[in-house]
């Protein structure tokens, strides 16, 4: 059931060597050891029991969960038994507005439109203007303002049940989320939010408020169903002290703790490091056009050898290769990219192609994409909480 080679994605060298890393809801960096990861964060791996759980409830497995690139949970196992006992669970997942969308970005995001789609459950979907207007020096309101605008539409575009979705925009829908976030802001000690969010005594005083404002939506489900209503929250593992702070209230102000499934990173396409919107010309935008991709993904970092004679004679380090994950998470088949794999490392497969293949691919994705993005624009009010803009 496992795949053998996912716990090389991003860190796992052939000879466990690892380095140092960072993962915090703002930075990310160095090369990730996932398994350190579930260690220094406390939560649990997510065992084939639970996969199997989820195929006896829903027939399938999807390949984001069998190739473990959703790899970490706290209470998957609970939300599953509890959905299994007629109680339906919300999903909960969010976007920080600082920028343009990107590829790394969508990927917790169709898997959590797949969650929707197979439990037939409604979502909400925050974007917090506020953290990221709080957190750089630099950005204004009204460039946050326009980035979450754009956002919007990527975030229609996946394809959410527009019955079952609600966007909440922190700014717009503050009345709607303050009453409980004072509730938790009250139950949180700034020395606990130092020692789970680093923060110093020169951070903003927003930002050190902040935190219980992303908590809110986790208990919104209950005051909306007006019973206790579990949550789940899909998201990459960067989100991840968020959920420890709020779980450590939550049964104190009488909710249940929400659950949460994590995820990887989707690499850059550089020589390390996530895709990040801060080193664009290594990530592929939402909005980019077909020339940049091509520029883009021609100028990648690939696992290859020097020269295609030594790609032929020693083979190329596929599991060290940000276009061979891409190509694996997003377009091949589990079929095809295992073959690609040992095409690759047979040196029977040059980078070139796997390139070619990519462009082709995120091209065509994309293109596809824009036209979404622009349908959207006619349903914004539809998936706003509320229906306010
Ligand atoms: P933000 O905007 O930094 O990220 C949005 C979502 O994308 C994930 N993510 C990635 N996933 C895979 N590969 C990558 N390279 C990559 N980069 C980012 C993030 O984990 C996140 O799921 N504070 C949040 C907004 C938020 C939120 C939430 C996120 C509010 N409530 C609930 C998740 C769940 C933020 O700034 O996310």
């Amino acid at each position: 059931m496992f795949d053998p080679i996912s716990n090389d994605h991003n860190g796992e060298t052939e000879n466990n060597v690892h380095k140092e890393f960072k993962v915090t809801p703002w930075e990310v960096e160095g090369e990730i050891d996932y398994n350190k990861l579930i260690e220094n964060f406390g939560t649990q791996t997510i065992t084939p029991e639970i996969l199997m759980k989820v195929k006896d409830l829903i027939g399938e497995i999807h390949p984001m969960l069998k190739l473990q690139y959703f790899f970490s949970h706290r209470d998957f196992d609970w939300i599953l038994s509890k959905y299994e006992n007629g109680d339906k669970f919300y999903l909960y997942t969010g976007r920080g507005p600082s920028g343009m969308i990107h590829m790394g970005h969508l990927l917790p995001w169709i898997f959590t439109k797949y969650l929707q789609d197979k439990f037939n459950v409604k979502l909400l979907f925050q974007i917090t203007d506020d953290e990221k207007f709080l957190y750089s020096q630099d950005r204004t309101l009204d460039e946050i303002k326009h980035y979450t605008y754009e956002n919007i539409l990527d975030i229609i575009a996946v394809g959410f049940d527009r019955r079952k979705t609600k966007i909440i925009v922190d700014t717009k829908h503050i009345k709607h989320l303050y009453p409980i976030a004072t509730q938790l802001a009250k139950r949180i000690t700034f020395s606990t939010a130092k020692a789970v969010f680093g923060f110093s005594n020169s951070t903003n005083i927003g930002m050190i408020g902040f935190p219980s404002i992303q908590a809110t939506p986790c208990f919104l489900p209950s005051i909306i169903e007006g019973k206790q209503t579990p949550v789940l929250i899909p998201a990459a593992i960067d989100q991840d002290p968020y959920w420890r702070m709020t779980r450590d209230v939550a049964e104190r102000l009488g909710y249940h703790k929400p659950a949460q499934i994590h995820s990887k990173f989707l690499p850059g396409l550089g020589i390390s490091g996530k895709m990040s919107s801060s080193k664009p010309e290594t990530a592929l935008f939402t909005t980019d056009d077909p020339e940049v991709i091509d520029k883009k993904v021609s100028s990648a970092f690939t696992g290859g050898q020097a020269t295609v004679a030594l790609q032929r004679k020693l083979g190329g380090n596929a599991t060290g290769c940000p276009v061979f994950w891409y190509l694996r998470y997003f377009f091949d088949t589990e079929r095809e990219s295992d073959e690609r794999l040992l095409k690759c490392k047979s040196g029977n497969l040059l980078c070139g192609e796997c390139k070619s293949d990519l462009a082709k691919d995120s091209k065509s994705f994309i293109v596809n994409f824009k036209k979404h993005r622009e349908s959207a624009k006619d349903i914004i009010k539809e998936f706003m909480y509320n229906e306010e803009i």
